[in-house]
């Protein structure tokens, strides 16, 4: 096992920036088209330059890769795909070499169909104790030709798969992806087991994907609209769970991070309670459009709910599963909305790319911890993938309606003028990268002084040297409607311009950043941030 890491740090969590790898579109190792270990072992010192403390990395676990790795097959294998279980031990080690604490994500709410557990399932009938595993149950109908009860699935379309012998299986997002039995004691023991196997490996992290799905109502009533909870989200019973995870994320001084979407913000923060997970994703400030009240609501919000809990607040603007932040900031709704996405949306990419970059200055000078998606730092857009080569089961179970989510999930551009612009070697990349990406390369970024990379390097750095920065105090100071603008402890203040015009900076000693050119006369121009000593 690891050695512990120092106590000095127990609460890094508390303010780290976190950057997300998406395994098969970071970098690739041995050329084969497809991201693995060795290409992230091979980039660790771009992450240490970058300056993030920890990395996240999405499932890299044996999978069929139905949802990108979100159906794991066996938790203690390393998909060849990616590499083996000894790389991803020494991949863990050499990024705390660096400084960078290692995140793994575990997905509970459901297995692949190839795990081992379902396979046996399906081979042992009705009545089976396998099958007691997942939700197994007979149709309704004359003859069990409907399915159990009418729930929605995450991905359109219908939540139950009927088997030969004829029993049905429920499934929250595809069939491949049948919903393990929470109330199984089986299930809970066998998770715990796996928390340990990789906090042993010396994560520092477990990131808790569909976080607030895995208990449902035990009767498996059907969905009745307006009342809440929805009888397969957010059940009481889910805290025991996690109350007996974090018991064991405390034997290793681990953390969680739970991917809980609720619009209610006392039920979003009951999961934050002191024994229970330490964050979560700030999904209300992913989804907030680009306007100076929106966001001073969501800031405030989010403040409020973590507040009565003692947990951190998280920032988020950008992952694997929404739409590319310069994209969507540069269209005429700057919201994110899963139900809303389509193909050919026009977007303005100057002016995205404007905003980005300053609510990446917005999002660093805020309390708590900030995630930041691989790509992002690069300013990267949505791209437009052919549809023959979309491989999302979001597009495909939508009816071909939603254009799915592999236009975020692109192989990384590295070199400008190399094959799949060092991303690999000859190989075609898994996923098409758009023909005009080698402005976006990393090596040209490096080189450029304006560039989105330079911006989130340098915005990094002063976050790690400045000490006002991070958890700790926060106060709005009077601005103008369209205008946000907030002082942290030490002196710095945060000024974002949402207004169409110049507006005049607050008196201060010092510029220590600015996302754009100031206007003449030292004006904030529009959609632009700053950071300053006062
Ligand atoms: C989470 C993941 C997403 C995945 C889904 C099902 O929302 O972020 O990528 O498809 O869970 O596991």
């Amino acid at each position: 096992m690891a050695a512990p890491l120092p106590n000095r740090n127990a609460d890094w969590w508390r303010d780290a920036v976190i950057y997300q790898v998406y395994p098969r579109s970071f970098a690739d190792g041995d050329g084969d088209g497809t991201g693995d270990l060795a290409g992230v072992r091979g980039r660790l010192s771009y992450l240490a330059e970058l300056g993030v403390d920890a990395v996240w990395f999405t499932p890299w676990y044996l999978s069929p890769l139905v949802d990108g790795g979100y159906d794991v097959a066996d938790y203690r294998t390393i998909d060849p795909a990616f590499g083996t279980l000894g790389e991803a031990e020494k991949l863990i080690a050499e990024a705390r070499e660096l400084g960078i604490r290692t995140i793994v994500d575990i997905v509970p709410n459901h297995v692949s169909d190839q795990h081992a557990w379902f396979r046996a399932a399906l081979a042992a009938g009705p009545g089976s104790p396998e099958r007691e595993l997942f939700h197994f149950r007979p149709g309704r109908g004359e003859r069990g030709e409907l399915p159990p009860n009418d729930w929605p699935s995450q991905f359109s379309g219908t939540t139950w798969t009927r088997v030969p012998d004829g029993e049905w299986y429920l499934h929250l997002f595809t069939p491949e992806q049948p919903d393990l039995n929470w109330d199984h004691p089986a299930v809970r023991k066998e998770h715990e087991d796996i928390l340990r196997f990789w906090f042993e490996r010396g994560v520092a992290g477990v990131r808790i994907d569909s976080a607030a799905l895995l208990v449902k109502d035990p009767e498996l009533p059907d969905y009745v609209e307006g009342v809440d909870p929805a009888p397969f989200i957010d059940q009481d019973a889910l805290h025991d769970v996690y109350r007996a995870w974090r018991a064991i994320a405390d034997e290793y001084g681990g953390v969680f991070v739970g991917e809980v979407w609720l619009p209610d913000a006392e039920r979003f923060a009951r999961y934050l309670r002191p024994d229970e997970l330490h964050t979560a994703f700030n999904f209300n400030f992913l989804t907030c459009p680009w306007e100076a009240d929106r966001l001073r609501r969501s800031v405030d919000d989010t403040l409020a709910e973590h507040a009565p809990v003692g947990a951190p607040a998280t920032w988020v603007l950008c992952n694997h599963d929404v739409t590319r932040t310069v994209t969507r900031y540069g269209r005429a709704d700057t919201g994110f909305d899963f139900a809303a996405k389509r193909f050919g949306t026009p977007t303005d990419l100057g002016l995205g790319t404007r905003r980005a970059r300053a609510a990446a200055l917005l999002s660093l000078a805020l309390p708590g911890s900030v995630y930041l998606y691989q790509g992002e730092e690069l300013g990267l857009p949505e791209a437009d993938i052919p549809l023959d080569r979309i491989q999302d089961p979001m597009h495909s179970r939508s009816g071909g309606v939603d254009p799915g989510r592999d236009g975020c999930r692109v192989p990384l551009p590295w070199q400008a003028d190399a094959p799949s612009y060092g991303f690999g070697a000859e190989a075609e990349p898994w996923l098409p990268q758009p023909a005009d990406w080698a402005r976006f390369a990393v090596d040209r970024q490096r080189a450029d002084p304006d560039s989105m990379l330079r911006l989130y390097r340098e915005a990094l750095r002063l976050r790690r040297t400045e000490p006002g920065f991070g958890d700790g105090p926060f106060t709005w100071l009077d601005s103008q409607d369209d205008v946000l603008a907030f002082r942290r402890a030490e002196g710095l203040v945060c000024v974002v311009n949402l207004s169409g015009d110049p507006v005049a900076l607050p008196s201060h000693e010092r510029i220590l950043l600015a996302s754009g050119p100031l206007a003449d006369g030292g004006a904030l121009p529009a959609d632009t941030a700053v950071w300053l000593r006062t």
